[in-house]
């Protein structure tokens, strides 16, 4: 895998294709079925110092800053992204330190700095997962809290067919791809749910939470009959991780 290639597939996706296609996962979403007002994750997070990775349209920031963060910071691989976050929160008159970088390299941001670094759907582009939890755990100060959510390893395996989840790819798979979506290309690894855990562990934390089930009272509440929402009652399609800086 050639980085420099991947930073420029999947820059140039969500600068020209943005969410169109994926659609925004933002807070209090971690996933389609899983959020943060059920999970209570963060907690209070008033004049708390807060980093988001990947931060897309900046819809998340605008949720942490709702409820009175002291600081914003984000960084995210697309420029386009970034100009689009820069005006919505303006717009919701909030400020914000936004930074235009992948998530793999050093971009100016402050060491033991953070109380809190979170990242919906976003961590798992990165090209180098040790590295990049070695970055956010030097972000964070002592006992900071880093939180993600991204899509399940299991899911991306099984499609359906027939009425039954058949499984088409090989769980241990880790190797790169593309993915041809609404004529854009993007690229990426799908990796085990180990990998995840033993990069966390390498980088100095410690797992306090992890989330795999969708809320059924949620899918409930929403009526939802679709494919995805019957195959959220069969596997995980997210998970989301709550690990602290020793
Ligand atoms: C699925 S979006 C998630 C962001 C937000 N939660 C949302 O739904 O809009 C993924 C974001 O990660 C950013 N991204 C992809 N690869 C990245 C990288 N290597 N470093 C930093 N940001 C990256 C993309 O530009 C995009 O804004």
């Amino acid at each position: 895998m050639d980085k420099n290639f991947v930073y420029k597939t999947n820059s140039f996706y969500w600068d020209t294709k943005g969410n169109e296609f994926l659609g925004a996962i933002v807070l209090p979403f971690y996933g389609a079925f899983v959020s943060e007002e059920k999970c209570q994750l963060f907690g209070d997070v008033s004049g708390k110092k807060m980093l988001e990775v990947g931060c897309g349209n900046g819809q998340s920031l605008q949720y942490q800053g709702e409820r009175k963060a002291s600081e914003l910071w984000a960084v995210d691989i697309s420029e386009k992204q970034i100009e689009k976050a820069t005006q919505h929160l303006k717009a919701c008159g909030l400020s914000a330190k936004l930074i235009c970088s992948p998530m793999e390299e050093e971009c100016g941001i402050p060491v033991d700095y953070f109380d809190f670094v979170y990242s919906i759907y976003a961590i798992g582009w990165t090209t180098d997962l040790e590295g990049t939890f070695c970055r956010i755990a030097s972000y964070l100060k002592k006992d900071g809290v880093f939180i993600f959510s991204w899509s399940h390893p299991i899911h991306r395996c099984v499609v359906a067919e027939n009425d039954m989840l058949v499984f088409n790819k090989c769980y241990f798979d880790e190797s790169w791809y593309s993915l041809s979506l609404d004529d854009g290309v993007l690229t990426l690894s799908d990796r085990k749910l180990s990998t995840y855990v033993n990069a966390l562990a390498k980088a100095g934390f410690a797992i306090e939470q992890m989330i795999e089930e969708s809320d059924d009272e949620f899918m409930q509440s929403r009526d939802d009959n679709s494919d995805f929402a019957k195959r959220a009652k069969m596997l995980p399609v997210t998970f989301v991780v709550k690990a602290r800086k020793l």
